[in-house]
């Protein structure tokens, strides 16, 4: 039985619906099978692909809450709907990069699949009529979006995820090579981690596959016209089910 009704649009992304519910405290999020790449530049529609992600990230979401990480997740209802908690998302993308790939080799001289050790944490304005720019350390201080001392939590959390994350997929036989969170507050002013944490949003690469092409199994396949996009989403899922707590139903 749904626990939950439908409210009003509040917004809609290029991957996500989100919600309102009857519940001021809950918020509902609909994964779409839409697929873009470059800042939707380039578009589909991907069958199966919302519920995958859906379901990944829930996954993801469980093991991280079991890992004392504070998200907004509160729960699955059906193949698409995820339940969070209504959350002020801060406007940046925070991106972690455990090994080179992506953006990062276009825009500098470092051979892709290089390792970065420490991780290297990269800061992006959220806002694609700008088309997501990197941030310089001035322009954030300029825009003032968070103080020094939110920016310094959000960094930690963000290591966080990937102390969980990292080994997490490592234990699948998956290489987390990069990926971008979106952190926001709560009502308490809790900073937790909210949108999704998906192959849309992460790369993942199969350790044990050589071919460079071939080991790849994240949105990389559609941003490169590489095929099988939702089957490698399937496998992320086969795989993550094995080391993640099952989603809670919401209700
Ligand atoms: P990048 O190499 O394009 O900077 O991407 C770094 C990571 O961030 C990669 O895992 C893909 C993810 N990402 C998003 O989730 N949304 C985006 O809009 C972009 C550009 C990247
Ligand atoms: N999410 C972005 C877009 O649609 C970019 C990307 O993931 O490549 O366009």
């Amino acid at each position: 039985m749904t626990a939950f009704s439908i409210g009003a649009l509040l917004y809609e992304g290029k991957a996500k619906r989100v919600y309102a519910t009857q519940d001021p405290d809950l918020v509902a999020v609909e994964y779409k099978d839409d697929a873009t790449a470059f800042n939707a530049l380039k578009k589909a529609q991907l069958q199966g692909k919302g519920a995958l992600n859906c379901r990944i990230s829930a996954l993801l979401f469980e093991a991280l809450e079991a890992a004392g990480v504070p998200t907004h997740y509160l729960g699955v209802e059906g193949s698409c709907w995820m339940l969070v908690r209504p959350v002020a998302v801060i406007p940046l993308e925070v991106v972690i990069r455990n090994r080179a790939a992506g953006s990062l080799c276009r825009e500098m001289p470092i051979a892709p699949g290089t390792a970065l050790e420490p991780p290297l944490l990269d800061l992006y304005y959220k806002d694609d009529a700008y088309g997501d720019p990197f941030l310089s350390e001035a322009r954030l201080a300029r825009l003032a979006l968070v103080t020094a001392q939110q920016r310094a939590d959000l960094e930690a959390l963000a290591h966080r995820v990937n102390g969980v994350l990292r080994p997490l997929f490592a234990a699948v036989g998956l290489e987390l090579v990069d990926f971008k969170l979106e952190l926001g507050f709560t009502a308490d002013q809790q900073l937790v981690v909210a949108d999704e944490i998906s192959p849309d949003t992460c790369r993942l690469w199969d350790r044990a596959t050589e071919d460079a092409s071939d080991r790849i199994l994240d949105k990389d396949r559609f941003r490169q016209d590489l095929g099988g996009v939702v089957e490698a989403y399937g496998e992320v899922l086969k795989r993550v089910q094995g080391v993640c707590p099952s989603p809670r139903v919401y209700g």
